[in-house]
């Protein structure tokens, strides 16, 4: 069987679905390997070095499209043009693998499962310990939390640690961090390391002992949560009433703070509003707010995704793709899920759909010309029934 990674196509979008590491890994599964070529230039992995691991350089998309398996970052709604303009290259019984936005761009891909061909989205990876690898959410979030970080430092009129200098004593970088997942961590972890005093809030009571654990002080709220956590570890959507207590509980710390970094996130629903654009009033100018949920409408009412917004001295930044700029390391952590992904999905060189292992059957999105799983099924308004066999 071929495997192909193909070059991304959407504005900005740098990282490659495949590093040239990852190659003989794949090859000795018994897969052979094509490269679009220039497909990992962007994020420094050139033809050569995948050809030197075992790859075959290919000239364009369509021949790289003409694998038995294509592997993309952006796949179907994760990049709606281009998603549009493969529908041509894709046939009956190909394999598509990606991410693709199917909770959030849904008809997009009920779309594309009029070629037939069967779309794996990696979005919807279990959260179980095998599948941990394969993991994007995680792996992806882990870059944007770190990056968020070097963004605000970047951008704050003040330095992070503490000084004590012949010239003054500069106090340390407040940082509070919203969302305690993967990417709220992760800030926890670098803001620390780049010496600013951190706290942080999640819903989830459980996040407590994380970030205690990194050296974080975790903000305590009178809210009512239980419940706040399903079992696949997620956060649950709370009521409007919970949000708006919520908001007003956290203006104060909000207020405090010179840099507030949002991640708060519910699978597949907007994200919460939690920070009012009166809160942004309260923050002192120089102040700054990186907004890592803008993708879903973004935590802060003042969020415009991918723009700069400034409120009388306090800025505003939402961006919606902040993994690619690290295409490098993001690349690798990728190709790294993907080829765990592909190594559970072929076997001896053969495809083994094997729909009774739950990493195979949550990620198989469409099938046979229909749309099978079940999540997405339910938004499309579609009959709800198990994957086709
Ligand atoms: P996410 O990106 O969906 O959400 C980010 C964070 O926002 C979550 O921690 C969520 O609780 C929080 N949040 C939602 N509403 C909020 C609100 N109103 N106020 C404050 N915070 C709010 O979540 P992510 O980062 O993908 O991970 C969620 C959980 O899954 C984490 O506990 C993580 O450790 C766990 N996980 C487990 C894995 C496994 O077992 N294989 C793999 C990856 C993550």
């Amino acid at each position: 069987m071929k495997v192909a990674v193909v070059k991304e196509s959407l504005a900005g979008e740098r990282r490659v679905a495949l590093v040239p590491n990852c190659v003989p890994t794949l090859v000795k599964a018994g897969l052979e390997v094509l490269v679009q070529s220039g497909a990992g230039q962007e994020a420094g992995f050139l033809d050569q070095a995948f050809a030197e691991k075992g790859a075959t350089i290919v000239p364009s998309r369509d021949d790289a499209y003409a694998a038995d398996i294509v592997v993309q970052i952006r796949a179907a709604g994760a990049d709606a043009n281009q998603g549009a303009a493969d529908r041509t290259r894709i046939r009956q019984g190909q394999i598509v693998i990606g991410t693709c936005d199917p909770l959030g761009e849904a008809q997009a891909v009920a779309e594309f499962a009029k070629s037939g061909a069967a779309l794996f989205s990696l979005e919807l990876i279990p959260r179980i310990t095998r599948a941990q690898s394969m993991d994007v959410l995680s792996s992806q979030a882990t870059i944007a939390g770190y990056r968020a970080v070097l963004l605000a430092a970047m951008e704050l009129p003040k330095m992070f640690p503490m000084m004590m200098t012949a010239a003054g004593t500069l106090t340390a970088a407040r940082v509070f961090v919203v969302g305690v997942g993967v990417a709220g961590l992760q800030s926890i972890a670098s803001g620390r390391k780049l010496g600013g005093v951190v706290s942080a809030y999640d819903v989830r009571p459980a996040c407590r002992e994380q970030v205690e654990s990194l050296g974080g002080k975790f903000v305590e709220m009178l809210l009512e949560n239980k419940g706040a956590e399903d079992k696949g570890g997620y956060a649950k959507a709370m009521d409007e009433e919970f949000y708006r207590k919520q908001r007003e509980l956290m203006a104060s710390v909000v207020a405090q703070s010179d840099v507030v970094i949002t991640t708060a996130a519910i699978p597949g629903k907007k994200s919460p509003l939690l920070i009012t654009a009166d809160a942004v009033r309260g923050m002192q100018s120089g102040s700054v707010i990186i907004d890592l949920a803008a993708e879903r409408g973004g935590n802060c009412e003042l969020t415009k995704a991918d723009q700069r917004t400034i409120v009388h001295g306090v800025t505003i930044l939402g961006p919606t793709n902040i993994a690619a700029e690290v295409p490098q390391h993001a690349s690798q952590m990728f190709a790294n899920n993907v080829t765990k992904f592909l190594l559970n999905l072929v076997k001896k060189g053969e495809l083994n759909l094997n729909l009774e292992d739950e990493i195979i059957r949550d990620t198989l999105v469409t099938r046979g010309g229909e749309v099978v799983q079940s999540r997405v099924r339910e938004i499309l308004g579609l009959e709800t029934k198990p994957a086709v066999a």
